[in-house]
């Protein structure tokens, strides 16, 4: 029963037509989309005419669980995915200990289980301790992890990354390469030069490679220029790369926000389809580090709304390609039965109110970190509810769990 659900009158997104549906998920797949669908038994939730799209999947986040939990653990980090619209995210490595063991991955998974949220895919890390000398426990991570990243470092040695790779492709896992020299001034330079090796050493291997957070459309060319023998060579951006530019946002973030044209000719890349995913690099800290100088954008719960609002409302990017590059492309990349609203693939959805207009507030944020340049900021397509695996998971401001208010009624 937890896991069945009778969805009623949402409006059916799609490119080419506009239609009022229902929607059955039973046992946690999706049973039948139609009309006029009924079921005597089923919990019942009236969308009202809401948009219904696949819930969204992330494959570049940040629980800072273990080592930080005070900027968001795995709890906090699963009620902020599920109040953004998503069910499934890929967690990166830099956490405390660093997820080089097999213990740390598997400590994630047991967290995940007990928040009981949304579906939590740990990234294992390429060097022991982020330190970029000593491969991590690639193996012994497999069973646990989808993919291998440094995520918030660049692997600076060649022969180490180059070993990561065959590693990787011999245990037919990803490598999410952060593309950065730390001692190269000119960032944009410094992700291309390192883009380029990773590239040739994906080749070399075979790897599957996906370049985490691209933010110039020359990094982008390349990209698709070496794509073009058919191997599994991926890229995300970030919703505030796309949205966002210096003059308007001058906010500490890896890598920077960029100006004006850098961030049309990623929206344009974007448009063309030479990107694959729009992953969030949700990066939660405390005032304090932010004080600091630490980067990052607590950014998993306004991705939606941000791009919606700056891409889809002002005509540069369909919606049907927006849900391509938060839903179906990132489940692809993972394997996941999920981003798509098939029969039989997960049951997992969100119900977007398209013109629900609202402020980002400081005080409303379920992340442990308010840390963003949106505060402030009116905003439209909200997310009201988020439905995992038939499973009411979010709903009008509301976490499953302590005073959620069911809005499921009996029929
Ligand atoms: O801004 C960022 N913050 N970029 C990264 O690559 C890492 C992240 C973090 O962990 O805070």
């Amino acid at each position: 029963m937890k896991n069945d659900l009778l969805i009623k009158d949402a409006r059916l997104f799609h490119p080419d037509c506009d239609l009022i549906v229902d929607l059955h998920i039973e046992d946690g797949v999706i049973r039948a989309i139609g009309t006029g669908l009924r079921h005597a038994k089923l919990p019942l939730l009236c969308a009202d005419g809401r948009t219904l799209l696949p819930a969204f999947v992330d494959l570049h986040t940040h629980f800072r669980d273990p080592g930080y939990p005070h900027k968001e653990d795995i709890t906090t980090g699963s009620r902020a995915a599920a109040g953004g619209g998503y069910t499934a995210v890929s967690v990166m490595a830099n956490t405390d200990p660093v997820c080089d063991h097999p213990e740390v991955a598997e400590y994630m998974h047991r967290r995940a289980e007990e928040a009981g949220l949304v579906e939590v895919y740990p990234v294992g890390a390429i060097s022991r301790g982020l330190l970029g000398e000593k491969l991590s426990d690639m193996e012994g991570l497999a069973p646990y992890v989808w993919a291998y990243s440094d995520d918030g470092i660049g692997v600076e040695d060649d022969a180490l990354m180059l070993r990561a790779c065959q590693k990787a492709a011999s245990l037919d896992r990803v490598v999410i390469p952060h593309c950065e020299y730390a001692d190269i001034a000119d960032k944009g330079l410094a992700e291309r030069l390192m883009v380029a090796r990773d590239l040739l050493l994906a080749r070399h291997t075979g790897c599957r490679l996906h370049v985490a957070h691209v933010s110039t459309a020359e990094t982008v060319e390349m990209i698709v220029q070496a794509r073009e023998g058919g191997r599994g060579l991926t890229c995300e951006v970030t919703p505030h790369h796309l949205c966002l530019d210096r003059a308007e946002a001058d906010y500490t973030v890896n890598p920077p926000i960029a100006d004006r044209s850098t961030r049309d000719s990623l929206v344009q890349s974007l448009a063309e389809g030479r990107i694959d995913v729009i992953a969030t690099d949700h990066a939660p800290h405390t005032a304090a580090d932010k004080e600091r100088g630490a980067p990052g954008i607590s950014g998993i719960e306004t991705a939606f709304p941000l791009l919606y609002t700056r891409l889809v409302k002002t005509g540069l990017l369909p919606l049907a390609d927006l849900v391509r590059y938060m839903s179906t492309h990132p489940a692809r990349i993972m394997g996941l039965n999920k981003g798509e609203l098939r029969v039989g693939d997960d049951g997992d959805v969100v119900l977007i109110e398209e013109d629900g207009a609202f402020t980002v507030n400081e005080g409303t944020f379920l992340s442990m970190g308010s840390n963003s340049p949106l505060i402030g900021m009116p905003l439209q397509g909200k997310i009201w509810a988020t439905v995992h695996k038939g499973e009411l998971i979010y709903i009008d401001g509301k976490v499953k769990g302590r005073d959620f208010d069911d809005h499921r009624q009996a029929v």
